[in-house]
């Protein structure tokens, strides 16, 4: 039996490098070990404003690029959160058992509602139990995250014990599972913040459909500092960023990468950074105008997903209503 692993990204701004880097291409490269669901949450996307025509073309707009990245459909089933029902029904079952003082303490909100302009919504503050349904609805053994989602994976931990401790073993405990380089790509025009779908500054993120001479641009435009030594260093943040980036789709050892650019100048560090990323995004952009073009082809596979995850979701449901009493 394959461990199953769940993981979610939202149908949200352009999805960049920090989500292929931190999530997506460790999804790939790790499908062929696990059994693998992939959900395309929509309900998390509407708490905060959407335009309805842009979310559902967003939403088209993931599912081809997670399928041009390397997702396999018979490894993996995508699917779109919305379609399945059981995903609020948890929530606000999970709701009534989460204290309000674990919420609170979620950093993600506070971020996230301070950088609201209108009113911000109960959803927003509610978003970890969404999370935590879906990822109990499937008996999630793992979930990959970039390292900004610990801590909701965390929560989703304590709401399954506490829950289990009332009414037995109800849910199994999911395991975050973090990559050690990558799990936080950092902006290009600010080092400190970190790459980010809801930030549209213009030299801000690398996003995965961004043309050759877009991503040349930014690169050659992000931040540096002032000094001209050449290497990983956690209190050189910008650099560090850049050589991450380098790191990660060279294949290269940190040694060697140091060793490639001594002496060189950060110009010239950008320029090789600005390859490797034009050469690796360009057969998954391609693959990505193919499965765009043929959106009936997308929404066969969608309905499919959808319906390999349904069972095992509504089973889930059916435990918990029967252990609370529901029904
Ligand atoms: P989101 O953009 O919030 O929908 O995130 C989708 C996935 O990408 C999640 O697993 C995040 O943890 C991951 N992710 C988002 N931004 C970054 C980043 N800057 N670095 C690494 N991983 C990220
Ligand atoms: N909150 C996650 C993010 O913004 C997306 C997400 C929703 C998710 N549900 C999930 C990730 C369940 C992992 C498991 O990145």
């Amino acid at each position: 039996m394959k461990k199953r692993v769940f993981s979610g990204i939202q149908p949200t701004g352009n999805l960049h490098l920090g989500n292929y880097l931190g999530a997506i291409r460790r999804w790939v490269d790790a499908q062929s070990q696990y059994d693998n669901l992939f959900c395309i949450v929509d309900l998390h996307a509407i708490t905060v404003p959407q335009d309805p025509r842009a979310l559902r073309a967003k939403s088209r707009e993931v599912v081809a690029l997670l399928f041009a990245a390397g997702i396999e459909p018979d490894q993996s089933a995508v699917f779109i959160q919305s379609h399945i029902g059981a995903h609020a029904e948890l929530a606000w079952i999970l709701n009534c058992y989460i204290p309000m003082g674990w919420m609170q303490r979620m950093t993600q909100f506070k971020e996230k509602s301070q950088r609201q302009k209108g009113q911000v919504s109960v959803g927003l503050f509610d978003y970890p139990a969404l999370m935590a349904a879906d990822i109990l609805l499937y008996e999630t053994d793992l979930v990959p995250v970039g390292g900004d989602q610990k801590q909701h994976v965390e929560l989703t931990r304590d709401v399954a014990q506490h829950f289990n401790s009332v009414y037995g073993d109800v849910f199994k405990l999911p395991e975050p599972l973090m990559g050690e380089v990558g799990a936080r790509i950092m902006s290009l025009d600010n080092p400190t913040k970190k790459m980010s779908k809801s930030e549209t500054g213009k030299g801000h993120a690398l996003n995965l459909l961004d043309t050759p001479d877009e991503i040349r641009a930014k690169i050659m435009s992000a931040t540096t500092d002032s000094l001209r030594e050449i290497r990983f260093d956690p209190d050189r943040p910008a650099v560090t960023n850049l050589l991450t980036i380098y790191e990660l789709f060279s294949g290269l050892s940190r040694t060697a990468i140091e060793q490639r650019f001594a002496g060189k100048g950060y110009a010239e560090l950008k320029q090789e950074l600005a390859d490797v990323v034009i050469e690796h995004l360009k057969p998954l952009q391609a693959r990505y105008r193919v499965l765009a073009d043929d959106p009936s082809h997308l929404d066969h596979l969608l309905t499919e997903g959808a319906s390999r995850v349904q069972p095992i979701a509504e089973k889930t449901v059916t435990r918990v209503k029967v252990a609370i009493g529901l029904g």
